[in-house]
């Protein structure tokens, strides 16, 4: 895993934003995985000035986005096609129709999660896939266990993940229990995987993963160590603590 550590988290969007940059422009084709979170907001701002100021061309580049709550629909602010939409597409040339965040009808999870595998089969790998981290070590809503789903799931979220996300919602229980999202299979199917951390509250994680030498499905970020190209973009803080 490589590993850049950036004095805050202006530079950690800003870094995160030039290799996507550098990706778009040599493969205007290009596929990204894309996170939700506070993470990569900043990221997100970087690449909207990217298109604005310099003409980044976005109009080939299809995304796949890496989860979703379930019963959320795509008007509550809080659900995360809402949140590409605001923080991303709406403000940059990408084809709507090219930008894929997975559905959750709560009517049949099943059918869900059968037609988003389809999808990432056919959509194939990711040039890039940009990854958050939970504080206990989540990656997408692969929540830490004994096994962990290969394939897109739906699956129970964790009373401390409730917990942390209920910042972003009125009420804790407005939170959703239940969330749709990729497998590790899915996380790794891409060439290079960005993951971004920032603020004292992940160091404990960072830490796990630059020191901890070992993988464990209770911290899924730790299986992060079993792909080949992996770059940690991390702020002091995160890092150091
Ligand atoms: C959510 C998302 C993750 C994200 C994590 C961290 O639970 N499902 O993909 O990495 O939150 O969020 P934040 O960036 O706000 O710390």
């Amino acid at each position: 895993m490589k590993t850049i550590i950036c004095k805050d988290y202006d530079e950690m969007s800003k870094k995160a934003a030039e290799i996507i940059t550098k990706q778009v422009k040599e493969k205007p084709d290009s596929v990204l995985g894309l996170a939700t979170g506070s993470t990569p907001i900043g990221l997100y701002k970087c690449l909207i000035e990217e298109h604005k100021e310099n003409g980044l061309d976005f109009s080939k580049v299809k995304t796949v986005n890496l989860d979703e709550y379930v019963g959320l629909g795509e008007k509550d602010d809080q659900s995360y096609i809402y949140f590409m939409r605001d923080n991303l597409f709406n403000h940059i040339n990408i084809k709507k129709e090219n930008t894929h965040v997975p559905e959750s009808n709560k009517e049949d999870l099943k059918l869900d999660t059968e037609k988003y595998n389809k999808l990432l089969d056919d959509i194939g790998t990711r040039d890039i896939q940009v990854l958050g981290i939970g504080v206990n070590g989540h990656i997408a809503f692969n929540e830490p266990d004994d096994k962990l789903n290969l394939r897109t799931s739906i699956v129970d979220l964790t009373e401390e993940t409730i917990e942390v996300n209920s910042r972003f919602f009125e009420k804790k229980e407005d939170v959703p229990t239940k969330a749709i999202s990729m497998g590790l299979e899915d996380i790794f199917d891409a060439k290079c995987i960005i993951l971004l951390a920032n603020g004292k509250s992940k160091k404990e994680a960072i830490d796990k993963i630059l020191n901890g030498k070992f993988v464990d499905t209770n911290f899924p970020a730790s299986l992060l160590h079993l792909h080949p190209n992996v770059v940690l973009i991390v702020d002091e803080e995160a890092y150091n603590g």
